[in-house]
């Protein structure tokens, strides 16, 4: 029987996924640097320190992106050190940034740049941060600056990454600087931030007529643990509302729906994205729980028998991606996923979770739904936020202490997917042989059928 192969559109865009404060090192200059010096925040002490030591050697991993095959590669500016003081822009730093779009573009890595991942200037957070409407017009003048600056250099913009995870989790979870856990406040964050994101679409388009401006947008699929309970459907519903529609719903119809706002009209928002960025990772499973009127009255859970990643960090669900795609279709502008992947040291599972996402995002495609590209999470182990290093997301795995790169089987693996531009039964059969059934149903019946 002939090789079965999945392929995927031409001129697919492959890549993986950065940000500024987890590969460059000594951002010394910003809210998570100074959160990081305090003990407790982050999981066994550990700090961003040089990190991936990006300022100095992004390059040589912009080598690595290329010979594995890569055509794109998502990163972030980080406003801190382009406007380390209000006001005050850093023309080296600016210069920096443009060595390295243009280094990328040299190696035929298309970028897409985020404006904004998670990490504040200092100055800002004195300021009062993403708290109150001050920060719209300060977002917009930097947005507006590096677009001056970098706008011929970049065509594709996620201006924020995952304004919702951010929100919940620095303003309500505590988690993340500033460590407030005050729900009610994270809803004037997140609007802030959905109101900056409308001043840079319009900022960037009157610069750039023809730029593509979107958002990573981080969407997690929340399942009713009994499908016919109607309670269990309510509290699956609050979470992907909050969650997943909120920005949606500001995104395409201009709308600061409640509880961001009572349906505020925002003309700068209306259709305010040329793409969407989807980030995906996993999943929960809600049910109705009287007792959790904090977490609106849903317990969420992780299925019995889920494979989980390490650390606890979430159920592998590839059949989440083809779901939401499909629902995001709905949209009707091309989209990215701007970040997948998982926390797996010992690679044992990431080859298997490349080859199962990437059908599933395949299936979705001959569906009719428009993706145009894919940035796995990340390309290099990176500083993990409040994990510290003890969560590794590289297809690249890297000694924190000598700097030295090892890539994994998976990093071969998606190398040899980037240069096929499909999926082959050989890779299935090289790297997770248990999902040729899976993917490939007809050949793996055939082998059976021969072994016989
Ligand atoms: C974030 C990344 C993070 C990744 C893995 C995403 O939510 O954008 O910064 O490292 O998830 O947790």
């Amino acid at each position: 029987m002939e090789q079965a192969t999945m392929r995927f559109p031409q001129g697919f865009l492959w890549g993986a996924a950065t940000s500024s404060h987890q590969v460059e090192g000594n951002n010394t200059n910003n809210d998570w640097w100074e959160w990081e010096q305090q003990p407790g925040h982050i999981l066994d002490g550990h700090r961003s320190g040089l990190a991936c030591d990006w300022w100095n050697r992004a390059e040589q991993d912009f080598d690595l992106a290329r010979e594995m095959g890569q055509n794109a590669h998502r990163l972030s500016l980080e406003w801190s050190r382009i406007e380390p003081r209000e006001g005050e822009w850093d023309d080296d730093a600016i210069a920096r940034y443009r060595q390295m779009l243009v280094g990328l573009r040299q190696r035929g890595l298309e970028p897409m740049v985020t404006l904004h991942h998670f990490t504040n200037p200092l100055w800002l957070v004195e300021k009062g941060g993403w708290e109150t409407e001050t920060v719209v017009p300060l977002f917009e003048r930097y947005v507006t600056r590096v677009a001056e600056e970098l706008g011929d250099l970049v065509e594709l913009w996620s201006v924020l990454n995952e304004p919702n995870v951010y929100a919940i989790l620095s303003y309500a979870g505590g988690r993340w600087p500033p460590g407030k856990q005050n729900l009610l406040l994270a809803f004037k964050v997140l609007s802030n931030m959905l109101l900056a994101h409308g001043r840079a679409y319009q900022a960037i388009h009157r610069l750039q007529p023809r730029a593509k401006v979107g958002i990573a947008h981080a969407v997690r699929v929340f399942n009713p643990a009994r499908p016919d309970s109607r309670l269990d459907r309510l509290a699956a519903w609050i979470p992907d509302y909050i969650f997943n529609r909120l920005v949606l719903t500001a995104l395409t119809e201009g709308v600061l729906a409640f509880p961001l706002a009572l349906n505020r009209r925002v003309p700068d928002l209306v259709d305010s994205i040329d793409f969407l960025g989807l980030n995906y990772y996993s999943r929960d499973v809600v049910a109705f729980d009287v007792s959790r009127p904090g977490e609106f009255f849903g317990r969420r859970f992780y299925p019995e028998g889920a494979e989980m990643s390490d650390g606890g960090y979430g159920e592998v669900y590839p059949e989440g991606l083809y779901r939401l795609l499909k629902r995001l279709a709905a949209c009707g502008k091309p989209i990215y996923i701007t970040e997948n992947g998982l926390p797996d040291e010992d690679d044992d599972q990431r080859p298997r979770f490349l080859l199962t996402h990437l059908a599933a995002m395949q299936r979705a495609i001959e569906e009719g739904v428009p993706v145009q590209g894919y940035f796995h999470w990340s390309l290099v182990d990176n500083f993990e936020w409040a994990e510290g290093w003890t969560l590794r997301f590289g297809l690249i795995a890297l000694n924190v202490e000598t700097q030295e790169r090892t890539l994994r089987p998976s990093g071969q693996l998606y190398k040899e997917i980037c240069q096929a531009n499909a999926i082959t039964q050989h890779m299935v059969e090289r790297y997770a042989p248990e999902v040729l059934d899976k993917l490939f149903p007809a050949q793996a019946r055939a082998g059976r059928q021969s072994i016989a």
